[in-house]
């Protein structure tokens, strides 16, 4: 294994050896022991990292600037309606140019088929590390922490734990692919058996689902997928409700809304989580939709982890930045 991951892309777990990933958990462990004991962590003193966000965020803006401050650094934070990328500079030479004033550089852009385009097109140009904080395929950083929290409460050896990774009904806005495709091509990896529910015609990418399912079998785990949101709660250990767009059933906005709303019954309530195993968890990325996604009860009761979840936040962008950032001398 290669412990040398200086100057290295973060844009998909996928694009890490195993090995790899443990060596980013075991940092985030160490993130986390650290900030608990109220230990320094001044491992890029002096280094800026620029975050650029064409898209709302609480938890990955928030973890990246608190982490950055507390690595010694500084997190600048740029809305693209002030940057000339608003008025078409390309994003080589954004790349070219924040890459000689600071140390990396990390993006959301979830607008789909557009955002993991601009994300690859920054990688080729830039000399500093560009790191994806959500694209219309992956949400690595979100990845990790999801990765961290299973681990914490079920321990290391997730070998046949059952995940189900459902879909679920909400208004707020049409949420991205992202989360979903990151917990199937990542937990495979770890030994869970990984269920995917959703509604008909809410597909996932295939290609996508494809490199999910090969992940399974190198591990000899279980990668199934349903219609059936009751059925896929049966036994299981972890449950991750939450919505995607299906950007699949429709062309507009308009046209999916149309076809999510036939869909309401897809929340997840105590009747379904008494199906799952008895110390089952709930997780969510956040932000819910909360009463359409999941009922209060489920969310703010025993099952649920999403606030430790949304903390792990923390502790893996620290450890991603740490390691990309900052490295051997
Ligand atoms: N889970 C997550 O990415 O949250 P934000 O959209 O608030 O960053």
């Amino acid at each position: 294994m290669s412990i040398d991951f200086r100057n290295r892309h973060f844009i998909s777990t996928q694009d890490f050896e195993k090995d790899e990933i443990d060596l980013m958990m075991n940092v985030s462990y160490e993130m986390k022991k650290k900030f608990a004991l109220g230990e320094p962590t001044r491992y890029l003193p002096d280094k800026t990292c620029f975050l650029i966000f064409f898209d709302q965020s609480t938890r990955t803006r928030n973890s990246m600037e608190a982490g950055m401050t507390q690595l010694g650094g500084h997190a600048h934070f740029l809305a693209p309606e002030h940057m000339q990328v608003s008025h078409g500079e390309t994003p080589r030479d954004t790349a070219i140019v924040l890459g000689r004033f600071g140390h990396g550089i990390a993006i959301r852009h979830c607008k789909f088929k557009v955002g993991n385009p601009f994300l690859k097109d920054l990688c080729q140009h830039a000399r500093v590390p560009i790191m994806n904080l959500q694209d219309d395929v992956y949400h690595p950083f979100q990845g990790l922490a999801d990765l961290m929290t299973i681990q914490e409460k079920f321990s290391n050896n997730l070998k046949g734990l059952k995940v189900v990774i459902s879909w679920a009904y909400a208004e707020s806005h049409l949420k991205p692919l992202s989360v979903p495709q990151t917990q199937i091509l990542l937990f495979p990896r770890y030994g869970m058996d990984v269920t995917l529910a959703y509604p008909e015609g809410f597909d996932l990418m295939p290609d996508i689902v494809d490199t999910a399912r090969r992940n399974a079998e190198k591990t000899g785990s279980k990668f199934t997928i349903t219609h059936d949101m009751t059925e896929s709660f049966k036994g299981a250990d972890v449950v991750i409700a939450k919505n995607w767009g299906g950007f699949f059933v429709g062309d507009t906005e308009e046209a999916i809304r149309k076809e999510q709303a036939k869909h309401k019954d897809w929340l997840c309530d105590r009747k379904k989580m008494e199906l799952a195993n008895k110390n089952a968890i709930y997780m969510h990325a956040l932000p819910a939709d909360r009463n359409k996604e999941v009922t209060d009860e489920v969310i703010d009761g025993p099952w649920s982890v999403v606030f430790d979840e949304a903390e792990n936040r923390l502790h893996t962008a620290k450890a991603v930045m740490a390691l990309t950032m900052g490295g051997r001398p």
